[in-house]
């Protein structure tokens, strides 16, 4: 017999929350706390365990939250201390757990610690942050770029000094060499767990220590030098995890989930490998890439291969397994919506097959589920016709670097924005048909999708063949059987175009997941230990024959019990 090491982060499903966007309850057109203690309901019902809440600290907002000026304060947007009490207590009353967003990378500059510290060169929280002389000959310390466009140093005049800022000028990075750093950070982290918190996703976390601070190769924009070699997984973030893990999360159970972007799987299980006491988990964003979508989504986008997925997907589930936990995801408030990416958005049809396939063909993997708000409803991209629409810092600033920098065409750009905007998954969540879907009494801060009046969670509700119906059984299934928790991966069919199929085994009974993510039938005879095995959950009313699957299905086959 395998022995199975049970806990209750592998076995959850996580359903992400953008607070602004979810549901505003006082008509202001911003989504808040409340609004989420209204929907909890909706929440629990669609079987998930765990609520991750994108950042609902006092922030000016720069980037949506991701720049916090205050992490013991919530949002007035979103609600007052009590709101959020009310609603941890709530999540917890009906069996869900809540994890926040850890965000300490860097802090706003209208942090209190970041006025301190350009306050003057000798100012006791100077050190808080990441302060350089001029070069030279005058300019910012290096040639690093910025995350959202322009430089990563911007001079403070007064002090005749420049800090670092790997995102926007108004999110200057922490300097976690300095011990005062760690140790309120750490005490922050407490301040949330006494409260009764969960866990934590933590923000560009491989980031928080620099190795160094030379030049970096050139990026494609040719205009400024990459601080990933020195930045990401630099040479004391095991340290810091390690450190943060003794400190405050040995002391919880938590879950705890890195967003480390570039990261090889090999990187992922130091980052949160079995026994490491660091992370429990960390997401991967090598699937994100498979278009060209993550690494330099404005420069290098592809037409994505289902063999890259597969490989990808394989290689994750091979190289983590019995040595680290992987998070699952297709969707979350940076990516577009998977059905316009990965499936097919142009008939109702074909987006609700694919938006079921792209669910099955995920989650019953190894790992934990994350489901981003709307995913379950399939919704779909948006359209923007001029990039005066769009809101977010990081597709305005990739558009200027493109058209302004690079001279690119405008409307070449525009279509870049179109397919991979991080704005498409933060149009607002569509609850009914009616006026602003329901989501606001007010004007909605970015338009709905105009689709909501077909596409949103009342429709769904009241149809037992919708995405959000066909989600319910999955998580249901997923959580119904240890094969399906914890069995072992492998890839079958390896060499179909259009088939991505694999299994689940464990202790000698296994499933068998194959999904057709093409418009056309597909060959798919199944191996002659499944012939007799019956499916257990499909996205057609019965099961495939002949051999083949039709357009964009998914079967899963579960090998009863004995
Ligand atoms: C990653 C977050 O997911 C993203 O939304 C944010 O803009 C950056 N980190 C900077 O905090």
């Amino acid at each position: 017999m395998e022995t199975i090491d049970r806990t209750w982060w592998k076995e959850a499903a996580v359903y992400q929350i953008y607070p602004r966007s979810f549901c505003d309850s006082n008509g202001d057109g911003i989504g808040d706390l409340p609004g989420i203690l209204q929907k909890l309901d909706y929440v629990q019902g669609l079987g998930v365990d765990a609520i991750w809440l994108n950042p609902v600290y006092a922030s000016p907002n720069v980037d949506n939250g991701y720049d916090i000026s205050d992490y013991f304060t919530i949002q007035p947007e979103f609600g007052t201390m009590a709101d959020f009490d009310r609603l941890l207590g709530e999540v917890h009353r009906r069996g869900m757990r809540l994890v926040m967003d850890l965000v300490v990378n860097h802090t706003s500059s209208r942090h209190p610690w970041f006025i301190e510290s350009r306050a003057g060169r000798n100012s006791p929280y100077r050190d808080y942050y990441i302060w350089r002389d001029p070069a030279p000959g005058g300019g910012p310390p290096n040639n690093w770029g910025a995350n959202f466009g322009g430089p990563a140093w911007t001079l403070d005049e007064a002090t005749g000094q420049y800090y670092l800022h790997l995102f926007a000028p108004q999110q200057p990075d922490l300097n976690w060499e300095n011990p005062a750093v760690r140790r309120d950070v750490f005490a922050m982290m407490d301040f949330w767990f006494q409260k009764g918190i969960d866990g934590f996703r933590m923000d560009v976390i491989s980031l928080i220590s620099k190795g160094g601070f030379a030049d970096g190769p050139l990026m494609a924009n040719g205009v400024y030098g990459d601080p990933a070699p020195q930045c990401a997984n630099g040479p004391r973030v095991h340290e810091y995890l390690r450190e943060m893990n003794r400190r405050v999360l040995s002391r919880y159970d938590c879950l705890t989930v890195g967003e480390n972007a570039g990261n090889t799987p090999e990187q992922a299980c130091l980052y949160a490998g079995f026994g490491r006491g660091e992370l429990t988990m960390s997401f991967q964003f090598d699937l994100m890439d498979v278009d060209g979508g993550e690494r330099d989504k404005w420069t290098a986008r592809r037409t994505w291969k289902l063999a890259d997925i597969k490989q990808v997907m394989t290689r994750w589930q091979t190289a983590l397994d019995g040595r680290a936990w992987n998070a699952l995801f297709w969707e979350n408030h940076d990516q577009p919506r998977c059905v316009s990416r990965f499936g097919d958005d142009s008939t109702g049809e074909t987006r609700v097959r694919s938006a079921k396939m792209l669910a099955t063909c995920l989650f019953l993997m190894q790992g934990t589920p994350y489901i981003y708000q709307g995913q379950e409803l399939g919704m779909t991209n948006t359209h923007f016709d001029s990039i005066g629409q769009i809101n977010d810092v990081q597709t305005r600033g990739g558009y200027r670097m493109r058209v302004e920098q690079c001279g690119d065409d405008p409307a070449r750009v525009m279509e870049t924005v179109n397919y991979i905007s991080r704005e498409h998954a933060r149009t607002p969540m569509p609850w009914t048909d009616g006026p602003n879907g329901g989501f606001t009494d007010g004007v909605p801060w970015i338009p709905l999708n105009p689709n909501f009046k077909t596409i949103n969670a009342a429709a769904q509700l009241a149809d037992p063949d919708s995405v959000y119906h066909y989600y319910r059984a999955l998580l249901a299934l997923r959580k119904s059987d240890d094969v399906l928790l914890y069995g072992r991966y492998a890839l079958e069919m390896a060499d179909s175009p259009q088939v991505y199929a694999y299994t689940r085994t464990l202790n000698g009974r296994g499933a068998l997941v194959a999904c057709n993510f093409t418009g056309r039938p597909a060959p798919c005879p199944l191996p002659a230990a499944w012939q007799n095995v019956p499916r257990i959950l499909g996205n057609y009313p019965d099961a495939p024959a002949g051999g083949a699957l039709r357009p964009y299905e998914c079967a899963v086959y579960l090998q009863p019990r004995a």
